[in-house]
C-alpha cells in the first residue's frame, strides 16, 4: 500500500496555505496530533519530574513513552534512549565524554560526506585528546561513499567511526552495515548519524551495526528534540560531566537540566503520526512504523524520480550526486543565478527550497561550490506530491 497523500496532507494545518514545502530536510511541518500532544500536556498540567504529586508522575510518563516511542522508530529499548535539544549537542556531550578515555595516538575516523555535526564535534575532541583523525572520501563524479575504503582507515588504535546514514544533501545511503563491520572488527565504535535518514525510510540500528544511532524529531514531524540510541549496556561504561546532585542513571546521566516535557509528548504523537502513514499496516507500533517508512520510501522515490528527471533535463542545471541508494534529496545549481537567488525566485512561486552549504561543510569543500554560495537543495518528505514537484520544476525552468 502506497501513501495516500491526499489524507495525509489533511492531517498537516500548515500545508493548507498552498506552499510547496519542499524544505524539510531542515525540518518538516507536523501534524495536528503532535499539536495537540504538545498542548494537551500543559492542559493536563505537568511538573518536573520525580515528585511525589500527579501532575509530576504525568512528566515520568510523558518521558518513558517518548523513549519507547524513539526506540521503536529505530529499532532500540528505552533505557537506551538519551533526549537532548538537538542531535549536535547531544554527539558534543557523546563525543566530550568518550574522548576523556581516549589515549595520544588513538585513532577516530569521520566522513567527507557527513553533516558537519558528525564531523567537528570527533575532530575537536581527537585534538584535545591527541588522536588523530582519518577521513572516508567521497567520491565526488557520484557522490557515494565506498565502503571499500574503511578497511584501510581503521585499525586496532581506531576507537570510533562517525558515518552517516544519508547525506542531508546529496542524498547518499552509505553501506553503513559494511562500514560498521570494518570498525567492529578493528574494535572501534560506530557513531550513526541517521538525522536525515530517520525521516526517509525504516530504520534497524542492530542491522546498521550501529553502536550509537542519532536522530532529531523535527526531521520526521515532530518538534526540536534530539535524540541518540545505544546499548544500555554500553552508556554504563560512560561517564559524561554532569552535575554533583543529578542522576548518575542511564539513560539519565546524558541529559542535562530540565527537559521539555510537553515536547517530548510531541514526539511520541510523531512516531505514532509514522506508524499510522501505512493504515494497512498491522501489529505493535515497532511494525506499523517499519511498514510505514517502507511505503513512505517508495512513495518518496517514485516522486523524485520524476523531479530528478525534470532537474536533468534543463541544460541549465547541474546536479550533484547519483548514489545507487539515496533519499529524494535534490541539491543542484542554475547556471547565471547564485543558489540564493534562485531560491528567492522559487520562494516567490510559493515553493520552499533551501540554499548553501547545509552544514555538509566538508563536502561542498570538496565538490568546490561552497564559495560560491554551494547549491539549492530540493527535498521530498512524504506530504510532497506532483503538484510541489512541477511548481519546482516550472520555477527552475524560467530560470534558464
Ligand atoms: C544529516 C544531519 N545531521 C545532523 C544534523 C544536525 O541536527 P540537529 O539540528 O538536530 O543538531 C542535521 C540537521 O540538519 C542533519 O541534516
Amino acid at each position: 500500500m502506497s501513501i495516500d497523500v491526499g489524507r495525509v496532507r489533511a492531517l498537516y494545518p500548515a500545508l493548507a496555505a498552498g506552499f510547496a514545502y519542499l524544505d524539510g530536510a531542515a525540518g518538516t511541518q507536523v501534524p495536528q496530533t503532535v499539536i495537540d500532544a504538545i498542548a494537551g500536556a500543559y492542559q493536563m498540567g505537568i511538573g518536573n519530574v520525580g515528585g511525589a504529586f500527579p501532575a509530576s508522575g504525568r512528566a515520568d510518563a510523558i518521558v518513558a513513552g517518548c523513549r519507547q516511542a524513539v526506540a521503536d522508530l529505530v529499532g532500540g529499548v528505552p533505557d537506551g534512549v538519551i533526549l537532548g535539544p538537538n542531535m549536535t549537542t547531544l554527539t558534543y556531550r557523546l563525543a566530550n565524554a568518550l574522548a576523556s578515555g581516549w589515549d595520544q595516538g588513538d585513532e577516530v575516523v569521520v566522513s567527507r560526506l557527513d553533516h558537519d555535526a558528525n564531523v567537528r564535534p570527533w575532530v575537536q575532541a581527537a585534538a584535545r585528546a591527541g588522536a588523530v583523525v582519518r577521513w572516508a572520501e567521497v567520491d565526488l563524479a557520484t557522490g557515494e561513499l565506498p565502503a571499500g575504503q574503511y578497511e584501510g582507515l581503521v585499525g586496532e588504535r581506531t576507537r570510533l567511526v562517525a558515518v552517516s546514514a544519508a547525506s542531508n544533501v546529496l542524498g547518499t545511503r552509505p553501506d553503513v552495515a559494511a562500514v560498521s563491520a570494518a570498525a567492529h572488527a578493528a574494535g572501534a565504535l560506530v557513531y550513526v548519524d541517521g538525522v536525515h535518514a530517520a525521516a526517509h525510510g525504516p530504520v534497524d540500528m542492530a542491522a546498521l551495526g550501529a553502536d550509537f544511532y542519532a536522530t532529531s524529531a523535527y526531521k520526521w514531524s515532530g518538534p526540536h528534540i534530539g535524540a541518540v540510541v545505544a546499548d544500555p549496556a554500553l552508556l554504563e561504561t560512560i561517564h559524561p560531566d554532569k552535575l554533583a546532585s543529578s542522576s548518575d542513571l542511564v539513560p539519565e546521566r546524558f541529559e542535562q537540566g530540565t527537559s521539555p516535557f510537553a515536547d517530548l509528548a510531541g514526539v511520541s504523537a510523531a512516531v505514532d503520526h509514522l506508524a499510522s502513514l501505512n493504515p494497512d499496516a498491522t501489529g505493535d507500533r515497532r511494525r506499523r512504523v517499519l511498514a510505514s517508512m517502507a511505503a513512505a520510501e517508495a512513495y518518496e522515490l517514485e516522486l523524485f524520480a520524476e523531479l530528478l528527471d525534470g532537474l536533468e533535463a534543463m541544460g541549465h542545471v547541474t546536479t550533484y550526486g547519483k548514489a545507487a541508494r539515496r533519499t529524494a534529496t535534490a541539491y543542484f545549481t542554475v547556471a547565471g543565478h547564485d543558489p540564493r537567488q534562485a531560491a528567492e525566485h522559487l520562494a516567490a512561486r510559493g515553493v520552499n527550497v533551501w540554499n548553501g552549504h547545509n552544514y555538509a561543510w566538508e563536502l561542498t569543500g570538496a565538490l568546490a561550490i561552497r564559495d560560491a554560495g554551494s547549491a539549492v537543495r530540493a527535498g521530498l518528505v512524504h506530504y510532497n506530491t506532483r503538484e510541489d514537484v512541477d511548481r519546482l520544476l516550472a520555477g527552475v525552468a524560467e530560470l534558464g
